[in-house]
């Protein structure tokens, strides 16, 4: 890549996400405490090796004065982050409202809100205004940081207009834009008021990339020229950070405690963000429903659900958390006895080693997604378990990489077209895990599917290939 004045220069890449890869907490005037954020996209791009990257985002924080954000600025730049400051009021039409209220459900075949239905409610058009609003506000800090030559790759449903509004800026610009979740059939998406103008934003890019099927672009149906890019790029994780955790002998002390603290049962993990997409009641309800079923198994088997707080200041969450603390509640009250509980619940995120080492100790992980895109829960587990080999149980209707990726480990799952692969590790009791899949079938919606075509899964983040088709831009 060459700069116009023939100097050759190193390309740089700009990812733009809503959410910077780590969040900020104020710990005095000027000064900030960095943590890592939660989410798949966040687990993803923290793969991403060997590339000049720079990310700008949210800080998930507000910063009302000069002081906080000069100082908040200097930090992120360590982290070689750079900070979209977006005040309350910003945050609260744009990301609780039209981002999470509105897309996110309605990308998640969940609908839109009740009263979200009537294009002319204030409540929506002030939404999309403010989405609108939050998206320039991005591409006034990309055109901002944007030298010569640098790829800008836009990521989800948080930023569909970025691609326009990056073009508008720089017509030359090589942008790039990746959904991490799925996109609604055509009967739901057309529910959308403002569709078309999102749609017509997002084919402002020069290549449209997503992790999961069926991704078709016409740009002809608007009637404009020019070509534009679309392809599948599965994520994954950085498989070797997990393995290399492993080896860390905190770690291994951690994992012979976990060891000898659950001795006499078989450990059940779920690992979610506390979203309603995740099946996370389901699944809890379904595991009151095999200990109803196998009352031998009450005692020696344990649900730990680790649920990390999430979008906490939109209702439907705040309901959720509700919903979900009332069903541990009364399964614990059920089925618990004085010295033990069948559930864990934990309203909060472990650390990555304490999570690597839980991962490890695991002998049943539950992904149990309704809808999902790229489940990097799966991955994580499976690249923890090593020769352990558990069995992964799987809810249909996300990504098909996750299915492959259980598969090529040896792992027990549950195909998309009802049928069960067996590749069942001999140290499990086959009647029990039996019982469990009968159990979460029964929660499992069915979409049955007629071909399971092979495909090649990798556990790192395909980069080279998202980067090669970059360069052909
Ligand atoms: C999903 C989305 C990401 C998002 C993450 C966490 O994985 O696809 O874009 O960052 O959830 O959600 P949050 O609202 O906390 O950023």
């Amino acid at each position: 890549c060459k700069r116009s004045n023939g100097k050759a220069m190193k390309q740089r890449l700009l990812v733009v996400a809503n959410r910077l890869p780590v969040s900020a907490v104020r710990q005095g005037e000027d000064s900030w405490a960095l943590e890592i954020s939660a989410g798949g996209l966040v687990s993803a791009l923290l793969g991403v090796k060997d590339v000049d990257a720079k990310w700008i985002g949210w800080a998930g924080v507000n910063v009302p004065d000069e002081v906080g954000q000069r100082a908040l600025t200097k930090a992120l730049a360590e982290k070689r982050c750079i900070p979209v400051f977006l005040d309350e009021e910003i945050v609260h039409q744009y990301y609780n409202g039209y981002c999470n209220n509105v897309l996110w459900p309605l990308f998640h075949y969940l609908g839109l809100p009740q009263e979200d239905r009537l294009a002319t409610t204030r409540s929506f058009q002030s939404q999309f205004h403010a989405y609108k609003r939050a998206n320039q506000m991005f591409a006034d800090v990309v055109n901002r940081h944007y030298q010569e030559g640098d790829v800008v790759w836009c990521h989800d449903y948080h930023l569909m207009f970025l691609p326009k509004y990056l073009k508008e800026y720089n017509s030359k610009m090589k942008v790039g834009w990746f959904l991490h979740t799925p996109f609604p059939s055509s009967e739901i998406h057309r529910t959308l008021p403002s569709r078309s103008e999102l749609l017509r934003s997002v084919l402002a890019a020069d290549l449209v990339g997503s992790d999961i099927g069926e991704l078709k672009c016409k740009r002809h149906a608007f009637e404009e020229g020019g070509n534009i890019e679309a392809q599948k790029f599965p994520i994954g994780i950085d498989s070797d950070r997990f393995k290399r955790a492993l080896e860390l002998p905190a770690v291994k002390e951690h994992i012979n405690e976990l060891t000898q603290r659950f001795a006499d049962r078989k450990v059940m993990l779920g690992v979610d963000r506390l979203d309603m997409i995740k099946g996370i009641p389901q699944k809890i309800l379904a595991f009151e429903k095999f200990l109803e079923e196998n009352p031998t198994w009450r005692d020696k088997v344990v649900l730990l659900q680790i649920a990390v707080p999430t979008r906490t200041d939109v209702p439907e969450y705040q309901k959720l958390t509700s919903q979900v603390h009332e069903i541990v509640g009364r399964i614990n009250g059920r089925f618990g006895t004085l010295t033990a509980v069948p559930i864990h619940h934990l309203d909060r995120s472990l650390d990555f080693h304490a999570l690597c080492a839980l991962y490890a100790v695991t002998d049943v992980a539950l992904v149990t997604s309704l809808r999902d895109g790229m489940n990097l829960v799966s991955y994580e587990f499976v690249a923890c378990q090593g020769e352990k080999k558990g069995v992964l149980i799987l809810s249909e209707n996300f990504g098909e990489y996750n299915m492959w990726l259980a598969a090529e480990n040896g792992m027990f799952l549950r195909l998309t077209g009802g049928e069960w692969m067996t590749t069942m590790p001999e140290h499990l009791n086959m009647d029990w895990v039996d019982s469990v899949k009968h159990v979460f079938e029964y929660f499992t919606e069915r979409t049955p599917r007629s071909h399971f075509e092979h495909r090649e899964t990798s556990l790192v983040w395909n980069y080279k290939y998202a980067d090669v088709e970059f360069g052909r831009l």
